[in-house]
């Protein structure tokens, strides 16, 4: 049986929620990665130090006994961010990165930034305090079509957000474009990318493939053919600004199988083999432990993981479905054998 051996890996990007769809998902996450960049899309969201400290210590609670697991906080930025807490979310060892979400562009970013230029001076607080600001990089108008919100988002805002604010360390959330891929590339190395297992796995054919797939549906949409090449030549290149960032993102069943389904694909129960399956198609898997495991610790200046994880090449099946009690989370791939499994 052919394995391969990496060190203990990390997840620069997920959403774990509260409460019992927390208890429900944690554990999936924390049998595979040693840490994880906690997302502050919550109701209300988390936007103060306090808030992300009382927030991780909810996520703890949740880690099983026996498996070790730490959660990496975030702040959502809105126009009501001081700098004060900037500056306060820099001292502590608690709060890792700043989220900025365009108001409107996702899953609970209603709080988020409606005027980018307006928050400009907590952006130069972030530079000042070097706390890496994390972007869902989208623009929001309706008018701008959904496949080219990215592009766009890049044009409009980002290329002038770097200029400015050229010490500022910048992660632009689960690439999906090519431009994305080579705006990262052709940037200062403060600037780097996550990639998710989703848009690594499929093209947008996948959303309507025989009939409408709501788990396949995140956003950033699932982008062209030529788009997704791109994004598995950057995450097999042994780039260090493109590392492993799942995007894992839960909701209930019934919340995406439905006339208006939620945006997120929860990939957390095969998250480490989904990314096995892509870069062993690109015939990369050499490459995959330092997209997995040393990139992203490097850029955010954390020591890289001691112990070690072990995949094999030995199909299994994805859960249909997992949760109890009236939680029911169906995962990306439910149902689908994968080739490759966490030992
Ligand atoms: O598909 C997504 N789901 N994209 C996001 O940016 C947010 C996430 C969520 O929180 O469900
Ligand atoms: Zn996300």
């Amino acid at each position: 049986m052919q394995t391969i051996t990496l060190t203990r890996p990390d997840d620069w990007h997920l959403h774990v929620r509260t409460g019992a769809v927390l208890k429900t998902v944690l554990p999936y996450t924390a049998r595979q990665f040693a840490r994880a960049i906690i997302m502050p899309n919550l109701k209300p969201p988390v936007t103060t130090v306090a808030q992300a400290c009382q927030y991780r210590e909810e996520i703890r609670q949740a880690v099983p006994e026996g498996m070790d697991f730490a959660p990496l906080m975030t702040l959502y930025l809105t126009a009501a961010t001081t700098e004060a807490e900037l500056k306060l979310a820099a001292e502590t060892d608690v709060v890792h990165a700043v989220k900025l979400y365009p108001a409107g562009a996702t899953t609970n970013s209603d709080a988020g930034v409606g005027n980018i230029q307006q928050i400009y001076p907590l952006l130069a607080a972030l530079e000042r305090h070097d706390l890496p600001l994390l972007i869902h990089g989208e623009v929001t108008d309706a008018d701008c079509d959904i496949f080219d919100r990215e592009r766009v988002f890049i044009d409009r805002y980002l290329t002038a957000i770097v200029a400015e604010f050229p010490a500022l360390r910048i992660v632009l959330e689960h690439v999906t474009t090519s431009e994305a891929v080579q705006f990262v590339e052709s940037a200062s190395a403060n600037v780097a990318a996550t990639l998710t297992p989703q848009h690594l796995l499929f093209n947008r054919n996948a959303l309507l493939a025989g009939g409408i797939r709501p788990h396949h549906y995140c956003l950033p949409i699932l982008k062209r053919e030529q788009h997704r090449a791109a994004l598995v030549a950057a995450a097999t290149s042994g780039n260090p600004k493109f590392f492993l960032g799942t995007d894992s993102a839960p909701h209930l069943t019934p919340l995406k199988e439905t006339a208006c389904g939620c945006a997120g694909c929860f990939s957390a129960p095969a998250a480490l083999e989904l990314y096995a399956e892509a870069f062993a198609r690109a015939d990369a898997l050499d490459k995959l432990e330092g997209f997995a495991s040393f990139y992203g610790a490097d850029f955010y200046r954390l020591p890289r993981n001691t112990g070690t994880v072990t995949l094999a090449q030995s199909p299994w099946t994805v859960a249909p479905v997992v949760g109890e009690d009236g939680v029911a989370i169906t995962p990306l791939q439910a149902g689908e054998l994968l080739n490759w499994k966490l030992l």
